[in-house]
């Protein structure tokens, strides 16, 4: 497992391995990574004859306020991860080679980063189609592997993907979750064990929406107050937003189907939190 410090050596790497013939698998990552980001390398491995992962703690996506000091860095521990998996380059570039002084080019889809996470955190999904058409274009990936724990980040990636014709796959993953039902997430760590336990709302909420569901509730009003109620009776969250919507548009919707998307974001405690169901076509 090569690590890479430097675009140039990346992207050197990368087209030598274009020119034999190779495919190239993308999972990018800020690192502390759990067995979702793992899920993503390993069905990299599997699908495309070399995988690059990239470790890099984007402060384009943060904003104000928000966790981009404390969010948790490991790079040590996150090698030891993943060498065993068959990675065949970690690229770890530096904020100041990744932008530099004088950097001022961002790329933007408009419309569907208004909804969501785009409202409590703008300039968020800006930061992330920047530092992930960035990392394409050195990376130079065939295929790009992404958790559907951030749907709308997805959703968003493929978006821009679609739009400016870029040559690469995104592959949309699973969501991971705990054995008790919570998704997944590097910041799963600021939380207190009252907290863990806490947070445990979110997929209770969702298995809910889904036995509702499949017990014939088509109301999306009556699936996104019962979806409420529970967040609420946890007296340690507070909901950012509870959406029961279009999975492309991202809109409100009247009537749910098969395949409508319940989306949340709760603080709990130090954390936000944001988990998703697809109805009738996940599992909780
Ligand atoms: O999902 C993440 O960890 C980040 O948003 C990503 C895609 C690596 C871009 O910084």
């Amino acid at each position: 497992m090569k690590l890479v410090p430097t675009i140039g050596e990346m992207k050197a790497l990368s087209s030598s391995w274009r020119k034999d013939g190779e495919t190239i698998g993308f999972v990018p990552t800020m690192g502390y990574l759990h067995e979702g980001h793992l899920s993503l390398v390993r069905e990299s491995v599997k699908q495309c004859s070399k995988t690059v992962v990239s470790i890099f703690v984007n402060p384009t996506q943060f904003g104000p306020g928000e966790d981009f000091e404390r969010y948790p860095r490991d790079t040590e521990r996150d090698l030891g991860l993943l060498e065993p998996l068959g990675v065949d380059a970690v690229f770890i570039p530096e904020v100041k080679e990744f932008y530099p002084e004088g950097y001022q080019t961002y790329v933007e889809v408009t419309e569907i980063t208004n909804r969501l996470c785009g409202l409590s955190r703008p300039g968020h999904f800006r930061g992330v189609t920047t530092v992930c058409c960035k990392l394409f274009n050195i990376v130079s990936p065939h295929k790009a592997f992404f958790g559907k724990k951030d749907f709308q980040q997805f959703t968003v990636l493929k978006r821009m993907v679609d739009d400016l014709a870029m040559d690469l796959e995104i592959v949309p993953m699973p969501i991971v979750r705990e054995p008790d039902g919570l998704a997944m997430s590097s910041r799963n760590t600021y939380l207190s064990p009252k907290e863990r336990e806490a947070a445990l709302c979110l997929s209770k909420s969702l298995k809910e929406a889904q036995r509702l569901f499949s017990s014939g509730e088509r109301d999306a009003n009556k699936i996104r107050e019962a979806v409420k109620k529970i967040i609420e009776s946890e007296p340690l969250a507070e909901i950012d937003y509870v959406s029961v919507c279009d999975p492309y548009s991202f809109d409100e919707v009247d009537k749910v189907e098969r395949g409508t998307l319940v989306a949340l974001a709760v603080k709990i405690g130090p954390a936000r939190l944001i988990d998703n169901t697809q109805l009738g076509v996940d599992e909780i």
